[in-house]
């Protein structure tokens, strides 16, 4: 309860509504905090962890076949919907201050711009009225909100809310390291959003999940604004509707196969007969390989997830939602080791009633964590129609290749700086780049592609080059 003394001094250097959203903030991090103390040892009981039954993972082409009552027009459906797009983050690890949702990525679009679009065709298309939520943190409100003004005439709805602001927490003592509630100076890192799982209580402390639930909403289609392939998928959306009241599928999280590339990310176990997400933190040392491995566990979480209004209702309600403490240990910029405790979305999905997973085609999950994903999808491997982008008919094998840019392209600014344009890409199987490289216009780069300059040295590659299985080093010159 020394805890409760300092947060309750934190409150104490605000006035007014800072004051109160302070003190909703508090009651939140209390609770996890007080989780945090509770739990000792590993969060799950290996022995405990099973392969998902067979039914209880569907193959996206069986649930496709599925739809509405014949007659049932889509705007039905859609006006069940709403999407949610988890705009908590900034663009920080790709060098962009602000917003990560800001950062364009195809044709002067950003990612907020190609989440509106896609919404605004759904509504014209279908006239329907699917309104997009975004859930926004303390680090992103003021410059989302600002640019939200331009797309005040478009066909949708925009509604925000804010997620939590939680404190970091000294490593050894387990004290909040602020001195007040501020932002700046002494307190610039002091504060930080609670990841994704804060979705929950946010959403209902905000007002917005009741004014939904008013309105006729029943599902929200949930996903990370970085993952360009999360668009609105009409079957799943069909296949939730149609379903009779008693049999309602509360959650559905979209997974897909396993690459050598994914064996981190987060996969489904069945635990005490429900559905359970595993995430690579929550396991045991010794069974990590167990885990990483591409036959017991086929699948990862892409966080597209399908969630029930009156459910997320209800459990808030019950206080019954239960998500696993991450604790993610950060050093500041300082030195100082603190902790700061996370949840994640995906993790309630035990909590839901007939929850499902959906095994999808890998081109719902087509996430933009650096710029080598930004070449990708910036390339002629994609086109882009009404917000969504889908792979070009022309390219032969319809998987992506493996692009490795080195750390003279890590901002986004700098990656600008060194392609005059973006090379064709259609044949490439793999590309890596290291050093201090540029690229002419119109190069073309065919089957793998290795170009590596050397530390002092520099390589540009002329326009119009054709690279086809091509090493590129040192003082070679093509
Ligand atoms: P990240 O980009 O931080 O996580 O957030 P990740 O490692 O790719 O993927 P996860 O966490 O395993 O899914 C993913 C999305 O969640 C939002 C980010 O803005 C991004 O869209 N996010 C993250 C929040 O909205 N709030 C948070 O507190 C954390």
């Amino acid at each position: 309860s020394s805890m409760h003394t300092e947060l309750e001094k934190l409150v104490g250097t605000a006035k007014g509504n800072d004051a109160k959203v302070a003190q909703k903030d508090f009651e939140g991090f209390k609770r996890l905090f007080h989780q945090f103390l509770q739990v000792k040892g590993p969060s799950v009981d290996w022995a405990k962890i099973h392969r998902p039954p067979e039914d209880s993972i569907q193959p996206y082409e069986v649930i496709s076949t599925h739809g509405l009552p014949a007659g049932v027009p889509e705007s039905v459906a859609l006006n069940k919907l709403a999407v949610v797009k988890l705009n908590g983050g900034l663009g920080t690890s790709m060098g962009c201050k602000g917003p990560k949702s800001i950062i364009s990525v195809r044709s002067e679009n950003t990612f907020l711009d190609l989440a509106v679009q896609q919404i605004e065709h759904l509504n014209k298309t279908y006239n329907a009225d699917v309104p997009l939520v975004l859930m926004n943190s303390f680090n992103t409100d003021e410059d989302t909100k600002k640019i939200l003004q331009k797309y005040t005439h478009h066909r949708v709805k925009i509604h925000t809310f804010n997620q939590s602001r939680y404190p970091r927490i000294n490593k050894e003592s387990l004290l909040p390291i602020a001195t007040n509630l501020g932002l700046t100076g002494e307190n610039a890192e002091a504060w930080y959003p609670p990841g994704h799982g804060d979705i929950y209580a946010s959403f209902h402390n905000s007002g917005l999940l009741d004014q939904l639930i008013a309105e006729g909403k029943e599902y929200i289609f949930v996903s990370n604004i970085d993952n360009l392939g999360a668009t609105v998928d009409l079957h799943i959306l069909n296949h939730l509707i149609a379903q009779p009241a008693d049999k309602r599928c509360e959650f559905v999280m979209e997974v897909t196969d396993k690459t050598r590339a994914d064996v981190k990310g987060g996969t489904l176990t069945q635990y005490d007969g429900k559905l359970r997400l595993l995430e690579i933190a929550q396991v045991p040392k010794a069974h990590v390989d167990e885990f990483k491995s591409v036959t017991k566990f086929k699948i990862f979480n892409t966080n597209n997830l399908w969630i029930s209004l009156p459910a997320i209702k209800r459990l808030q309600d019950q206080n019954a939602l239960d998500l696993e403490i991450i604790a993610n240990p950060k050093t500041l910029d300082g030195g100082l080791n603190v902790i700061q405790l996370e949840t994640a979305v995906g993790a309630a999905i035990k909590s839901f009633d007939n929850a499902l997973g959906i095994n999808v085609p890998r081109s719902r999950f087509l996430p933009v964590k650096t710029s080598s994903d930004l070449l990708l999808v910036m390339s002629n491997l994609y086109s882009l129609d009404a917000g969504s982008l889908t792979m070009s008919p022309k390219r032969e094998f319809r998987t992506t290749p493996h692009v490795k840019l080195g750390s003279s392209f890590t901002k986004v600014q700098d990656y600008l700086k060194r392609f005059e344009s973006i090379p064709d890409m259609l044949e490439l199987d793999h590309l890596t780049v290291s050093g201090d490289v540029t690229f002419g216009k119109q190069v073309t780069l065919k089957g793998t592609v290795i170009i590596i300059a050397n530390h002092g040295d520099r390589i540009d590659i002329p326009a119009g080059a054709m690279l086809e299985n091509k090493i590129v080093s040192g003082n070679l010159r093509i």
